[in-house]
């Protein structure tokens, strides 16, 4: 058995499965974080197949784009309050970090290990359900954004 089809078992289809559980209720947001769960499982599906071909590590390239450009996304929200700012932007910072510490050069990388893929499926359902689903909570309990998402006052 490969090291992706061991991570395969269990509950990882289900579990990055989007649902409308995972919605935050931020449109521009949801349909980000789906997006990205997609990227996520195409990465897994990618790094199953032949290595010589580096489809992991382009679709590994894809997924670190994708979330630089949903960090910047996000951030504008977070810029709203500047306490919540700084600690999100150190989280969402903290994430890119460790992905480059695993991978050294992306483009390079061929093998990608089982670590790296728990360690992103892991953090990533952690961090949409937790710290992106408080930090919006807070910003509607500050008056910051309304019940949709949208910014009051900007
Ligand atoms: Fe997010
Ligand atoms: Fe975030």
């Amino acid at each position: 058995m490969s090291k992706v089809d061991s991570f395969l078992k269990g509950d990882f289809p289900k579990k990055y499965t989007w649902s409308p559980d995972y919605e935050l209720g931020v449109a521009l947001i949801d349909a980000q974080h789906k997006k990205l769960f997609l990227i996520f499982r195409n990465l897994v599906e990618a790094c199953k197949g032949d290595s010589k071909t580096n489809a992991g590590g382009q679709a590994l390239e894809l997924m670190v784009e994708y979330v630089d450009y949903h960090f910047k996304a996000e951030e504008e929200y977070w810029q709203l309050e500047p306490a919540i700012y700084a600690l999100h932007r150190r989280a969402h910072y903290y994430f890119v970090k460790e992905i480059y510490a695993a991978t050294g050069n992306i483009q390079k990388q061929r093998d990608i290990s089982e670590e790296l893929l728990v360690f992103l499926a892991s953090w990533l359902l952690d961090h949409v359900l937790g710290m992106d689903r408080d930090h919006f909570q807070k910003l509607r309990d500050l008056g910051l954004v309304d019940v949709s998402g949208f910014c009051v006052n900007k």
